[in-house]
């Protein structure tokens, strides 16, 4: 499988609109423990800048638009996020950078850990050293 993997999320639509409903274990790929969203971001900012550990996480930009790279220590990929339709799977052991937030993006996160500050890999070759290992 490549680096990106993104999942086609269920839309629940009558002719009143649309909504989607997410469930951990069932479409989204792991239990849910987390839920955070990243908005209002200013203008040439990017985010990210680590990879996880262990922890797994599913992003979905419900609003606007923002570009992911991704990196596993081998190669990189990047994904344009542009849709409440689609998540991208974010797995452990993946550098991943978030760039071109629109001023109207809304990014939310699902993890399947709640926050722990020691399951972060700030450093890039830190990350790299243990993808080495
Ligand atoms: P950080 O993960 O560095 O944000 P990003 O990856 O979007 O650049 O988080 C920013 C700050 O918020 C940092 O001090 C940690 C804190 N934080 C929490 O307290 N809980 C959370 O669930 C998250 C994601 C971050």
């Amino acid at each position: 499988m490549g680096l990106i993997n993104i999942i086609n999320l269920p839309v629940l639509g009558d002719d009143r609109g649309r909504l989607i409903a997410l469930e951990g274990s069932k479409s989204v790929p792991f239990e849910i423990k987390r839920v955070y969203y990243v908005f209002d971001t200013r203008k040439g900012i990017a985010r990210g800048f680590h990879a996880h550990k262990a922890l797994k996480q599913l992003a979905v930009c419900v609003a606007g638009s923002c570009r992911f790279v991704l990196d596993n220590g081998l190669e990189k990929e990047d994904v344009i996020l542009d849709t409440p339709l689609k998540g991208l799977i974010i797995d452990k052991m993946i550098w991943h950078e978030m760039h071109d937030f629109s001023d109207d993006c809304v990014l939310m996160v699902l993890a399947d850990e709640v926050y722990d500050e020691d399951d972060y890999i700030r450093n890039y070759e830190n990350f790299i050293g243990i993808i080495n290992v």
